[in-house]
């Protein structure tokens, strides 16, 4: 097993509320995350997670996709080069909502991950928790997993459930998605910056030197 010593360094990409990063700040915080947060990106000035970032005093930027209109190639090359300057392991992307350009996709070949609020292959794209409702699906929940060029398609590493209950909403349903969330993608990150995870050139995922045949099931015990 490959053991790290120095703590992995992340630069984390954003959208909006940014409670994902939240939790990934508490756990680097509270000693269960060996991780640096270089930098917090988003694509939108207003996003609430870039105070979460300020107030926990990392870099806080944003590159506005709204500049490059109709170049997704500038902006992607743009936001490389942001992201370049901090030299992270790893790129986190939590909540950030733009397709990427395989070309970006590429760059960061094993070092770009990404949480989805569903159990992929399952439900792709947007509006999960309602696709998993009309699917009249039982489970549902959400993955973590290294992102390739197909959208939502790259290997998955782990995934929380949540049982669907008859009476939810889509609303019910995403609380209670995000609440595993909060500590499916720390703990997916922990591995990371342990060595205990790790991912080899034909896309195969080992756990301690083992390949993972299916995604490490980490569902949070309800209290
Ligand atoms: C999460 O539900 C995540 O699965 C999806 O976007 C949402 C981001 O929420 N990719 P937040 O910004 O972390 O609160």
């Amino acid at each position: 097993m490959n053991q790290r010593s120095t703590p992995l360094s992340l630069v984390v990409l954003i959208s909006g509320n940014g409670s994902n990063l939240q939790a990934i700040i508490d756990a680097i915080a509270h000693g269960e995350l060996p991780a640096h947060i270089r930098a917090v990106i988003s694509n939108r000035r207003d996003a609430y997670g870039l105070q979460r970032a300020q107030q926990a005093g990392i870099p806080a930027v944003t590159v506005e996709h709204q500049q490059y209109r109709g170049d997704r190639q500038g902006f992607d090359q743009a936001l490389m080069r942001h992201i370049d300057h901090y030299q992270p392991d790893l790129v986190v992307l939590a909540g950030f909502m733009r397709i990427l350009t395989p070309d970006f996709v590429r760059h960061y070949r094993h070092r770009l991950l990404n949480i989805h609020p569903s159990l992929l292959p399952a439900y792709t794209g947007l509006n999960t928790h309602q696709q998993a409702l009309d699917a009249g699906a039982t489970a549902h929940g959400a993955s973590v997993h290294y992102v390739t060029e197909e959208l939502d398609g790259g290997p998955v590493i782990s995934q929380a459930r949540v049982a669907i209950h008859t009476n939810d909403t889509a609303t019910t349903l995403a609380q209670r998605v995000q609440h595993q969330e909060h500590s499916l993608y720390p703990q997916t990150l922990a591995l990371i910056a342990k060595g205990r995870i790790t991912i080899d050139n034909h896309d195969h995922i080992f756990i301690d030197g083992n390949r993972l045949e299916q995604p490490l099931d980490c569902t949070r015990e309800l209290p």
